[in-house]
């Protein structure tokens, strides 16, 4: 068979060599043979396969048998490694991505998650990573922080990366478009970002909606998998669809700022798994001034009555989070964590984004744009803070560690500061999904390298 091939192949080449010189001019023949005009010439015959058939055939052959053979090969090996390569295949797309204005590719990332083109983690998480906080399971400590998906469209998409929790907002009252743009400033070198976004937001009422439509679907799952989630767990499966945060914000213009938050309680909080008020957004005037001890026990003492005054069925209502800056002073931690524990606030997340400009950024022309800066650069500052907050608070209120997390030893750092969960943004934009089952398993080696069972035993290991 092979040798027909060949055969036919050579046979072919052979006749094409042949077609390659059908040139005889006729002009010149013309020119000595006046007396009898030459017939016309014949006309080519037909080719039913164009010249160039035998390499792009040869061409197409290889592809198809390539593809039927790495198909072949790909059906026999298991899911968890075809996962793998699925996340390990959104690196490619990474480079696409840093080309694009930055909140272009924010809106192509978001989109993509929404419609689910983005890969489903089908691995379970290491058991070391599950955890019980606030009476619910989280499969694994590593959460999505608030600003990339501000709209809740794509939760689902998000939380199938395998965070083990999505929060989205800032949330407004009113629908506002934020600042004018551009207003997010990449720094690669440095792994980081300058935003100063300012609470676009498409509103409460839009979100709610969307929340709605998805929330039937997220507590019936919930309900459906109840019975095989003990067993999961057990296994160190994942437990459940996943735990969703509900950030909230104040518009702009608003006068009153605790109006805004209990609106957006009323609102949204019977869709979340927790719910946060952003009080330290640095681009929003006069926002951050609400961490002051006087404001924020007046503030807080609201929105927990708006909280508590709705009605709520067994599980009770929703967590609630206040998210504070890495700009504050050692009293403003001091009042926070005093506020925090007499007002019994169930944790708090720290932290948002800087005013600093630490070294090396402020080397960076960009560093002159003015906003809050995340990422690698932010690390330090808020993670030193945290250490602080555990301590005052003494280990009483769960903490989420936020700021410059990239890797598994990140997050291993931010939990022996004090934090129960960690979150990300800037990281995972620039890393993309292939970060989050990466980080996972880093951070799980990191607990076993240092003997620990569980993450309860490692949180606050550094300030004891
Ligand atoms: C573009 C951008 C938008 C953000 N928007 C919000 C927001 O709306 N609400 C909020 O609480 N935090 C927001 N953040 C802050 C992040 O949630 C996070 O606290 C901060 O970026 C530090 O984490 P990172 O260093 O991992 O990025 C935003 C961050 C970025 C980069």
């Amino acid at each position: 068979m092979a040798t027909r091939v060949v055969l036919r192949l050579i046979k072919e080449a052979v006749s094409s060599n042949g077609r390659s010189k059908p040139n005889f001019d006729f002009a010149k023949r013309r020119r000595f043979c006046t007396s009898t005009p030459p017939p016309p010439p014949p006309p080519p015959p037909a080719r039913k396969i164009p010249y160039s058939s035998k390499k792009g055939r040869l061409f197409t052959g290889a592809t198809i048998a390539l593809l039927i053979g790495g198909g072949a090969y790909a059906s026999t090996v298991d899911e968890a490694t075809f996962c793998g390569w699925l996340f390990s295949a959104t690196k490619l797309v990474n480079p696409f991505f840093a080309f694009l204005d930055p909140e272009v590719a924010h809106r192509l990332a978001v989109s993509a998650a929404a419609r689910g083109w983005v890969p489903r983690e089908k691995r379970p998480d290491p058991s070391i990573l599950g955890q019980e906080v606030w009476g619910k399971r989280f499969s694994n400590p590593i959460g999505l922080s608030a600003g990339f998906d501000k709209n809740a469209e794509a939760v689902e998409g998000l939380l199938g990366l395998g965070f083990g929790f999505v929060e989205v907002g800032s949330v407004t009252p009113v629908p506002q478009e934020g600042n004018p743009k551009p207003r997010i400033f990449r720094l690669p070198k440095e792994g980081a970002i300058i935003n100063r976004c300012g609470f676009n937001s498409e509103g409460i009422v839009a979100v709610a909606k969307r929340l709605g439509a998805q929330h039937g679907k997220r507590k019936l799952e919930t309900s459906n998998t109840s019975s095989s989630t003990e067993d999961d767990v057990n296994h160190g499966g994942k437990a459940g669809p996943g735990i969703l945060g509900v950030n909230i914000g104040k518009n702009k213009t608003s006068e009153d700022a605790a109006a805004d938050y209990v609106q957006g309680v009323h609102t949204l909080s019977q869709y979340a798994d927790y719910l946060v008020i952003n009080i330290s957004s640095p681009n929003t005037p006069g926002l951050r001034q609400l961490q002051g001890r006087k404001q924020l026990k007046d503030l807080v003492k609201k929105v927990q009555a708006a909280r508590d005054e709705m009605q709520w069925g067994e599980e009770g209502p929703p967590p609630l989070l206040v998210k504070i800056a890495p700009d504050l002073s050692r009293q403003d931690l001091e009042d926070i964590a005093a506020v925090a524990l007499a007002l019994r606030l169930d944790g708090l997340i720290i932290s948002n984004t800087t005013v600093q400009r630490p070294d090396p950024v402020n080397k960076n022309p960009v560093a002159q744009e003015s906003g809050g800066l995340s990422g690698k650069p932010l690390f330090n500052l808020s993670t030193n803070i945290l250490k602080e907050m555990y301590i005052l608070t003494k280990g009483k209120i769960p903490l989420i560690g936020c700021g410059g997390i990239g890797s598994g030893e990140d997050a291993y750092e931010k939990i022996r500061a004090g934090a129960s969960l960690v979150q990300l943004y800037t990281a995972f934009a620039y890393g993309g999904p292939a970060l989050i089952p990466q980080m996972k398993a880093e951070l799980a080696q990191c607990l076993e390298r240092d003997g620990y069972n569980s993450i309860y035993e490692a949180v606050g290991a550094d300030c004891r």
